[in-house]
C-alpha cells in the first residue's frame, strides 16, 4: 500500500522544496511493487523519501547538484542500504549503472533549494553573482554565457526557452550591455531586462516580474537542460526492466515535447500529425499509460503554485529492442 499526500506534504510545507504531484507519483510507483527504483532528479528528496516510505524498494537517486548530496545523507542514515545517492548528470546514466530498474522517475527543472539560495544566482529576488549552474563545477556561469554566447544562442535562450515575446529587444539590450558589468549580477540584469519593455508593457505586467521568463531561458541554456534530457531518455530505456515504468514530470513545453515524442516513438505511435511512417516501420516496445499528460489538481496548484505547469507522462515497457513487436 502507498501512503497518501498528507504526511509528506506536511514535511515540505515550510522552507524547502514541495514535491510536485507526489500522491500521483507514489501511486504510479507503488502499484508496480518495484524492487528497484531510480530517481534521476533527487533535489530535496521529496519523491524519493515518499517512495522509500510507501514501498519496500531499493531507491537509487541522482542529482548533478553537489548540494543535493548533503540532503541525501539523512535518507542514507534512515534507510541504510535501501538508499544510494549518485552525484552526477542523468545524461550519463550508462556510466553510473548497468543495473536494471523497475521504475525510472524524472522530476525535471530546478528545486526550490536552488532558487531560494541567493548565492546560487538563479533568482532576482536578492542580489548575487549571476551563476545559475546546477553544478557549480560545470564550465560556464550565466554571466559568462551572457557575455560570450553568439547571437543565435542568446535568441534561443530568450525566445525559445524563455518563451519571451519581447525577445528581440531583450537580446539587443543584453548584447549592448556586454563589457559594462551589468550582466554579472542578478538584480542589475533583471533591471536591464525590465527596461527593455515599454512603460505600457511594464504597467500591464500586473505584479509579474518582466525578467521571469528570460531568467528561465538563460537557466535552461546555461545548464543545457534539453540536451541532457534528450540524451538521457534512451539510456534510461536501456536500463528499464521489461514490465517497468518510466515517469516524467516536465515544466516546460519544449521538455514535454521531447518526452512526448520519445514515449510515442517507443510505443510505436506517430510522433506528430505530420509523421507518415508506415505502421510496419514503427517498432513498439511498450505502451503509454495515459494518452494525454496528467496535470496537478486544483487543490495542489492552490497550495503549491510552482506545480501549475507540471505535465506528467508515463511509459510502460513491455519489450526490449531485440524482441520488438510491430
Ligand atoms: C525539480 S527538482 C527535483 C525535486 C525532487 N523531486 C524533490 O521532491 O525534492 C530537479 C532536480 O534535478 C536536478 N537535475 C536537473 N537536471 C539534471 C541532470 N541533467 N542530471 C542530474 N540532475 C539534474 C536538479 O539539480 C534538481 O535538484
Amino acid at each position: 500500500m502507498y501512503s497518501l499526500m498528507t504526511e509528506p506534504l506536511a514535511e515540505h510545507s515550510g522552507k524547502g522544496h514541495q514535491p510536485v504531484m507526489l500522491d500521483e507519483v507514489v501511486k504510479l510507483v507503488a502499484e508496480l511493487n518495484p524492487a528497484k527504483v531510480l530517481d534521476c532528479c533527487f533535489g530535496g528528496g521529496g519523491h524519493t523519501r515518499a517512495i522509500l516510505k510507501a514501498t519496500e524498494a531499493h531507491v537509487t537517486a541522482i542529482d548533478r547538484d553537489p548540494a543535493a548530496k548533503v540532503r541525501a545523507e539523512a535518507l542514507s542514515q534512515q534507510y541504510g542500504e535501501r538508499f544510494a545517492f549518485i552525484e552526477g548528470n542523468y545524461s550519463e546514466l550508462s556510466q553510473f549503472t548497468a543495473e536494471s530498474f523497475d521504475v525510472i522517475f524524472y522530476d525535471l527543472g530546478v528545486s526550490s533549494f536552488q532558487l531560494d539560495e541567493a548565492e546560487r544566482g538563479f533568482s532576482f529576488r536578492k542580489d548575487a553573482a549571476l551563476d545559475m549552474r546546477m553544478n557549480p563545477g560545470d564550465s560556464m556561469s550565466a554571466a559568462e554565457f551572457l557575455e560570450l554566447a553568439p547571437n543565435d544562442e542568446l535568441v534561443c535562450a530568450i525566445k525559445e526557452y524563455g518563451e519571451e515575446r519581447n525577445w528581440k529587444r531583450i537580446v539587443e539590450t543584453l548584447e549592448a550591455a556586454r563589457g559594462t558589468g551589468k550582466l554579472s549580477r542578478t538584480v542589475p540584469l533583471a533591471q536591464l531586462i525590465q527596461e527593455s519593455f515599454s512603460p505600457k508593457e511594464r504597467r500591464l505586467a500586473k505584479g509579474r516580474h518582466l525578467a521571469t521568463k528570460s531568467f528561465q531561458g538563460i537557466r535552461m541554456a546555461v545548464n543545457e537542460e534539453l540536451m541532457h534530457l534528450r540524451k538521457s531518455l534512451p539510456s534510461a530505456f536501456e536500463i528499464l526492466a521489461i514490465g517497468g515504468r518510466m515517469i516524467v514530470i516536465s515544466f516546460h513545453s519544449l521538455e514535454d515535447r521531447i518526452v512526448k515524442r520519445q514515449f510515442r516513438a517507443w510505443a510505436g505511435q506517430p510522433l506528430d500529425a505530420n509523421d507518415s511512417t508506415p505502421q510496419q516501420d514503427r517498432p513498439k516496445y511498450g505502451d503509454l499509460l495515459f494518452r494525454k499528460p496528467q496535470r496537478p489538481t486544483e487543490q495542489e496548484v492552490a497550495v503549491n503554485p510552482r506545480s501549475r505547469s507540471a505535465l506528467l507522462r508515463v511509459f510502460d515497457k513491455t519489450h526490449t529492442r531485440e524482441e520488438e513487436v510491430t
